[in-house]
């Protein structure tokens, strides 16, 4: 079938439906939703069978929905209705939660029913539950609903007539009252599910820290206490400040809305010398516990590197300790070397907001890309350890690069890639993708991917050679594989001919063409990105941090437009 996504932008939602459409041999067209008469010319250039709606701010007009059937996906269970469907679901704790797949009419998320479906409402920030729960559901509706629709025969189900449907309505849009954190009785959880109910966006506005700060990233502070609303220490750039049962860490904060200028900060770099004389908790990733960014675990002859970093973005200083604990982690008894990531990204590349942030954005990107690239170089050159980068979570630009320095990649069942740089202005990239990405999948595929911009899903990954092994969806069955495999790597009869093999590799391929070759090559296109004439690529940074609202849909997106 020919679909139309109508979508506000090219999120990981729409990224992964786009992704499983294409599989399942539909052909796909997208426009952003920027006002009526782009999105009707739109559908008579394309003239598709079906819209689907993947993510949208505002009501599809009548103009459209009475021509053309637009399936909507709305984040909630069969009867919920309005914009803030999981911040609501989140904010009063439900248990279950789910998605609907509905048409469009004239009354906005009332529409008859194509499909639904339910799953447990973790504890996490809206944005992790949009990414996992919410987008594998959506992915199975959309599935059912394009089956009903190519049999035909089909009647969606009035919502009145749904058995299975809550009967709350209309919930409004969440204001800033509703999820205002009262310290001075607001429980630990109550705070949590606060900030969680809006993170990534808006975040909490918490004037009690002074001027029009927002609160992201939040998890509960073990062992701390004090005096409710205290800020007692830092750690890792983070705050932590005392709830009337316990207390919270507070990783990011905002001052002010993104188009007044406001910037998602480490709370630590956004309040400066107002925190200075708050004692700071020093850091160890060899010794971390859960909820610090870099963590380093060991068991059975493989060691393990976490590192969560907000948003997947990795900033100079944190790319430094993370090649440290890297370095660290080759001088243990380990054979298998497993880089994990966090939960929700694997890595994004540089940090763009600390870069936007500093006084020298090219400095910034400078020092940025040479740290990351250092890092990259310590995994390659990993000679006594077999490395492996296991893709819990999505990676774009330069995050996808860092994990094809490892000697075996690995991903999640549903996690997206986007292997290329072009996007953000035309930056030409580094973490010595000209060496690892032709090695894997070939000059021609290579070109390809950097050229056409687009997310690639686990499987299309896999065939293509970007990754070795696709694994299980549910964490827990991740990780149980991604252990066996480690374990098993780690006691292979022939693991020293595994580490022969990739050190003959290695120097083959440094012969051809030594590493500190593709790294000048590469920096010196850097370069001109970053201190060159053409500003695109700050531009487009510019825009990307301070959340700039598309004018137009890319073309390489836009199908119908070529
Ligand atoms: N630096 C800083 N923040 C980043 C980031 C980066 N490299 N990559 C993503 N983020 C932030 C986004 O601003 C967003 O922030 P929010 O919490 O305010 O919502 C959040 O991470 C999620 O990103 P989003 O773009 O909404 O996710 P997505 O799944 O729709 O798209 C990408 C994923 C990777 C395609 C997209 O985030 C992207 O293009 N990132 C930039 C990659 C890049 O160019 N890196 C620099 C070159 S190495």
């Amino acid at each position: 079938m020919r679909l139309l996504f109508l979508t506000h932008s090219f999120n990981s939602l729409t990224q992964r439906l786009y992704v499983e459409c294409t599989r399942w041999g539909h052909e796909v067209s997208i426009e952003f939703d920027i006002n009526d008469r782009v999105t009707e010319e739109a559908v008579d250039l394309f003239q598709p069978d079906l819209i689907v709606a993947t993510y949208l701010r505002r009501p599809i007009p009548a103009s459209i929905w009475q021509r053309v059937t637009c399936l909507v996906v709305h984040p909630g269970v069969v009867g919920d209705r309005g914009p803030a469907a999981l911040d609501w679901a989140i904010l009063r704790g439900e248990a279950e939660w789910g998605v609907t797949l509905l048409q469009a009419e004239a009354e906005m998320d009332a529409g008859p029913i194509w499909a639904s479906a339910r799953f447990p409402l973790r504890q996490a920030r809206k944005s992790s539950l949009y990414r996992n729960e919410v987008t594998e559901a959506a992915v199975d509706c959309l599935r059912e609903a394009l089956d009903r629709y190519a049999a035909g025969g089909f009647t969606p189900v009035p919502l009145a007539e749904y058995p299975e449907r809550v009967d709350g309505g209309w919930q409004p849009p969440m204001t800033q009252a509703d999820r205002a954190i009262d310290w001075s009785v607001d429980l630990t959880g109550t705070v949590l599910r606060k900030v969680h109910a809006s993170d990534g966006s808006p975040g909490v506005l918490d004037p009690s820290l002074g001027d029009d700060l927002f609160l992201f990233d939040a998890c509960a502070a073990i062992g701390q206490a004090g005096f409710p609303g205290d800020l007692l220490a830092c750690r890792d750039g983070a705050i932590c400040r005392a709830t009337v049962d316990g207390a919270v860490w507070i990783g990011h904060l905002r001052r002010g809305l993104p188009r007044d200028g406001g910037l998602k900060l480490p709370a630590v770099a956004l309040l400066g010398e107002r925190v200075a004389n708050l004692p700071e908790i020093a850091s160890d990733p060899m010794q971390a516990e859960q909820g610090e960014a870099i963590r380093y675990e060991q068991a059975n002859g493989v060691g393990y590197l976490h590192f969560a970093f907000h948003n997947g973005a990795m900033a100079t200083d944190q790319c430094v300790r993370l090649r440290t604990a890297v370095m660290q982690a080759r001088q243990r008894d380990i054979r298998v070397l497993v880089l994990l990531g966090g939960p929700d990204f694997w890595s994004n590349g540089m940090h763009l907001n600390r870069i936007e942030a500093d006084s020298s954005t090219a400095d910034a990107s400078w020092a940025n890309i040479n740290a990351i690239d250092d890092l990259a170089l310590e995994i390659i050159g990993c000679p006594n350890q077999m490395t492996v980068a296991a893709l819990q979570g999505n990676a774009g630009a330069g995050g996808v690069f860092l994990a094809l320095a490892a000697d075996r990649v690995v991903v999640r069942d549903g996690v997206m890639l986007n292997p290329h740089y072009k996007s953000m202005g035309n930056l030409y990239g580094s973490e010595y993708w000209t060496y690892q990405l032709p090695r894997r999948v070939g000059d021609e595929v290579a070109e390809r991917l950097m050229a056409n911009r687009l997310p690639v899903g686990c499987r299309e990954a896999l065939e293509l050679g970007l990754v070795d092994t696709v694994l299980p969806a549910r964490p827990d069955a991740f990780f149980g594989a991604v252990t066996a495999m480690a374990e098993a790597l780690a006691a292979a009869p022939d693991f020293a001919a595994q580490l022969a093999e990739k050190a003959r590799q290695r120097a083959a391929d440094e012969a051809v063409c030594p590493l500190a070759d593709h790294r000048a090559d590469e920096l010196e296109r850097m370069r001109l990105n970053f201190y060159g004439f053409d500003p695109s690529y700050h531009v487009a940074r510019y825009n990307f941090v301070f959340k700039v609202p598309h004018s137009r849909t890319p073309l390489h997106l836009a199908r119908h437009r070529h």
